[in-house]
């Protein structure tokens, strides 16, 4: 039913300067996949079949992963060494991927405007790719897309999140529905502690339904000057409604030097060794 992801890759990385200077942050691997596939992986098990990604400036490997290599294919056809294709061969098998450019990076909110072309008038799922989350049954963007079919409005994934790291996220507030469900009624961009409504922070998977264009059109620049979709989404919940998800899974910030190391040595062990 929901058939698309916007993947925003436009933002320069800076944290993970220098090897960010001229490879997007997205194409880091953890352990032989790059941070995006995963993202990727994650829609298409919840059942989208069309990768929308805003990129930028330098984000051509990006687009080149999801295609065909056919210099490197053709070396490898036939020998053993064929094997290590099968995950991308799968992704390209199962979505088609589409791409358009941010020409200035003004924010989550602007990218995701600049997205609109791609997505049309459907609901939506975004995903920020470094943020890994990894679960062993049912992806997270699987679970929010259940979420969706039952109450229609926009869903955004959070994590209770430690009073002095709230000023790296957007926070919520709302009416508790369920022990992992909230209906937002208040939302903050990078509170301090004391400004916090909760600890409850949004991490980077979203449902969100195709109003939230026209919200993002009349949204004016917010905290650091950016576009917030944290500020739509605060409009979107007050004129109908948006949920707050806790999420079932484990979620590494990969955007971060500690949580890509953690990400690392959690699918190395977790992950890579029992598949290889
Ligand atoms: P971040 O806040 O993590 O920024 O963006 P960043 O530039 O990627 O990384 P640092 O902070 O400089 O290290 C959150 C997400 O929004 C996207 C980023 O690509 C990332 O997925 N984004 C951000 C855009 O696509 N465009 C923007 O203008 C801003």
């Amino acid at each position: 039913m929901i058939e698309k992801c916007l993947f925003p890759v436009a933002g320069y990385g800076t944290r993970f300067l220098p090897a960010t200077k001229s490879m997007p942050k997205e194409m880091l691997p953890v352990v032989n996949k790059p941070l995006v596939q995963y993202g990727v992986e994650e829609a298409i098990q919840a059942g989208m079949n069309q990768m929308a990604f805003v990129t930028g400036r330098g984000k051509r490997a990006i687009t080149d992963h999801f295609d065909i290599s056919y210099e490197l294919e053709n070396q490898i056809a036939g020998t053993a060494k064929e094997e290590y294709l099968t995950s991308i061969r799968e992704v390209l098998d199962k979505a088609r991927f589409t791409m358009t450019r941010q020409r200035e990076m003004k924010g989550l909110g602007h990218a995701i405007l600049t997205g609109e072309t791609l997505i049309g008038n459907e609901p939506f799922g975004v995903v920020l790719s470094d943020d890994l989350c990894i679960n062993d049954t049912e992806g997270v963007m699987e679970q929010m897309v259940k979420l969706y079919k039952q109450f229609r409005c926009s869903i955004v994934a959070i994590q209770e999140v430690p009073a002095d790291q709230t000023h790296k996220y957007g926070v919520i507030a709302g009416e508790a529905l369920k022990e992992d469900l909230y209906r937002v009624d208040d939302m903050v961009e990078k509170p301090s502690p004391e400004d916090a409504p909760s600890n409850l922070a949004i991490i980077g998977r979203y449902i969100l339904t195709p109003d939230i264009f026209d919200i993002l059109r009349d949204t004016p620049a917010g905290k650091g000057g950016e576009i917030q979709l944290t500020d739509a989404l605060l409009t979107q919940a007050k004129n109908g409604c948006v949920m707050a998800y806790k999420f079932k899974g484990k979620r590494f910030d990969c955007g971060s030097v500690d949580g890509f190391v953690e990400a690392t040595n959690y699918v190395y062990e977790n992950v890579y060794q029992h598949i290889n």
